[in-house]
């Protein structure tokens, strides 16, 4: 996510930003800025650029770099494209008033509409620039006051710093739901998302609570709730180390985004759900929204993670809008000489969004005329860019090799995006609010889940030896036991495989020894008591059951070694709940193991070439 630095005080600003974003870099960023406020001129330096913290620094060689009140950000697009426009600091129409936002701004659509019928003039794409315009019209000499009331019109998260050029004395900081914390010093204050760009300067902090601001003096600073009512607010001491802050006190940066996804999930669905129409609103399908419409078949092309979820979207598609689907290796895909009709849709999915054997898929079917989608998290990516339309996931950046997070996201935008066709199709009203009401409950679910995690451990402790497993699903979790079997695979580099488990018949059991490890996906539902019968098959042939089961689930308990409850919900959902116990099992049978989880050998975390 975007990262945020503020320094006021008697020391020049720029170098303690520049420290403060390289302390930031490990969030993930695609653009970088600062802004400074310089007497002499009665505007603000704004330098601003896409790339690394490098590119910037190269950008302001030679340039007037003066000044002790400073903002300074790393931008990880979630509205617009990575360029230099819109990176951030941005400034108003006067250049007198800049603002850095770590968030997303739901009614930014909205309030550019009014903005612009006011005559603001938009340079950039994003939805931050709304802030600095908001601040500015109601700025009349208060800084503090026209953040307060530019706040009032805003719905959705944001982490902001705001200074303005004609007031040198004051840096002004807010947050809802993205993090802030402010270092305080002696006559000085630095304000940053994380403790990692202040922990150098100084270790007494004050963490801003949600819909908290503060408005920084060199003499000193004030709280107060974003509606103006004072608040009080004590010093404490950070505690971690630099390393730890970076992953936030998570050993690996997979486990990290293991247990960001209750966060993250809500993330990919926020501002896109209308539980009272049952409506799912993906702004960047609208203006293809008439072909979906008459889309009479679709194709989910992908890769690795990417292509076990469109496993999980073909039957979400034919069950949900109950059109013909298909999915592909892309790899497959681009070679295979595929048909494409009147009415195709291909959706790539890509967590990168540059996957080689991905866009050369994509460029395959445009080739042949189908209207493509791109299903990807790294916005203004070159898949992203390529195809015709498509859903971001804005599930942060994902820097573990080993993709956890963004395949839950994928899921829950398969499954808007399918609810966006069904609607436009056959799936009622009322069908639709009941599934966006299983999608609000599922963050919980999952945090509910990722409660697990000390028992999933010690499963891992008991089988980390095992070299080889098996990973059996039906129906929707079919998909879910090939990406448990991948996700163990490539960071303990132990050898598994994921089947239906109908398959077992066909061959697969041979392979069953005493005391093999062999994983079960057997939740309540449509073909449980099929599954049932296969963990007898292993059972019975000496193989160690461990199954995700629903709670309560005294007949799977019956069969099984190792039993993970996850709570009982329609199978659409279960893929979201069910993977979790796998990432976890999969994450500490590789830690048991001594292997590099974030970085595992001979993988890259995307495959930019064939
Ligand atoms: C999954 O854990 C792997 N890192 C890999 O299979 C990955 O999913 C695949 O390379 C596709 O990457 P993409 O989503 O960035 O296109």
């Amino acid at each position: 996510m975007c990262g945020i630095v503020g320094y006021i005080g008697q020391k020049q600003a720029y170098p303690i930003l520049l420290e403060g974003l390289k302390r930031l870099e490990y969030r993930g960023y695609d653009s970088a800025g600062v802004a400074l406020q310089q007497d002499h001129e009665g505007r603000l330096a704004v330098i601003k650029a896409k790339g690394r913290i490098a590119d910037l620094e190269a950008m302001t060689a030679g340039r007037d770099l003066s000044g002790t009140l400073g903002i300074a950000h790393t931008r990880w697009a979630t509205h617009g494209a990575p360029n230099d426009v819109n990176a951030h600091p941005h400034a108003d129409m006067s250049g007198k008033l800049a603002v850095v936002h770590n968030g997303i701004i739901e009614n930014w659509s909205a309030l550019r509409q009014l903005l612009e019928q006011e005559g603001v003039k938009f340079r950039s794409e994003t939805d931050t620039e709304v802030l600095a315009h908001l601040f500015a019209r109601a700025y009349k000499g208060d800084l503090e006051k026209a953040v307060q009331e530019g706040l009032r019109e805003v719905r959705g998260a944001y982490g902001i710093a705001v200074i303005h050029a004609d007031r040198p004395d004051v840096l002004v900081a807010a947050r809802n739901g993205s993090p802030l914390i402010i270092g305080v010093g002696e006559g000085e204050y630095i304000v940053a998302s994380d403790a990692s760009a202040i922990i150098e300067h100084t270790t007494n902090v004050i963490y801003l609570e949600d819909r908290e601001m503060a408005t920084l003096r060199r003499d000193g600073l004030r709280t107060s709730t974003v509606d103006a009512i004072p608040t009080h607010k004590e010093v404490q001491q950070v505690e971690w180390s630099l390393e730890q802050i970076e992953k936030k006190c998570y050993p690996h940066f997979m486990l990290k985004e293991i247990m960001e996804q209750a966060e993250s999930l809500s993330d990919s669905m926020r501002g896109r759900l209308d539980a009272e129409t049952g409506e799912v609103v993906l702004g960047g399908v609208r203006d293809v929204s008439k072909q979906l419409t008459h889309a009479r078949r679709v194709i989910l092309t992908a890769c690795g993670t990417a292509w076990h979820a469109g496993l999980v979207g073909e039957y979400l598609f034919e069950d949900i809008a109950r059109v013909q689907t298909e999915v592909d290796y892309a790899s497959e895909f681009r070679y295979r000489n595929p048909i494409i009709d009147e009415g195709t849709i291909v959706i790539a999915i890509s967590q990168s969004g540059e996957t080689a054997d991905t866009l050369a898929a994509v460029r395959e079917a445009k080739l042949k005329g189908a209207l493509c989608l791109g299903i990807v998290n790294v916005v203004g990516s070159t898949i992203a860019r390529e195809t015709d339309a498509g859903v971001y996931l804005h599930c942060g950046p994902e820097i573990g090799v080993a993709s956890t997070k963004a395949f839950t996201s994928q899921l829950v935008v398969l499954i808007m995006t399918s609810m966006y066709l069904g609607r436009r199709r056959h799936l009622a009203p009322y069908h639709a609010r009941e599934i966006i009401k299983g999608l609000q409950a599922v963050p919980d679910l999952v945090r509910h889940v990722l409660k697990l995690n000390d028992a999933i451990r010690d499963v891992a402790a008991r089988y980390k030896d095992c070299p080889n497993w098996l990973y059996l699903g039906r129906g929707y979790n079919y998909p879910v036991a090939l990406e448990g079997a991948l996700k163990l695979k490539e960071i303990s580099y132990v050898h598994a495989e994921g089947l239906p488990a109908a398959e077992m018949k066909h061959g697969p059991i041979a392979l069953i020894t005493e005391g093999m490890p062999v994983v079960f996906l057997a939740n309540k539902g449509l073909q449980y008591d099929k599954v049932l019968s296969n963990m007898e098959e292993v059972r019975s042939r000496g193989g160690h059951i461990i199954a995700v089961a629903t709670e309560g689930d005294k007949e799977v308990a019956r069969l099984a070694k190792h039993v993970v409850s996850v709570p009982d919900v329609p199978e659409p959902f279960q893929p979201i709940l069910n993977v979790v116990p796998l990432q976890l099992l999969a994450y500490h049978v590789a830690v048991m193991r001594g292997c590099a989880v974030d970085k595992p050998r001979n993988l890259a975390k995307s495959v930019t070439v064939e």
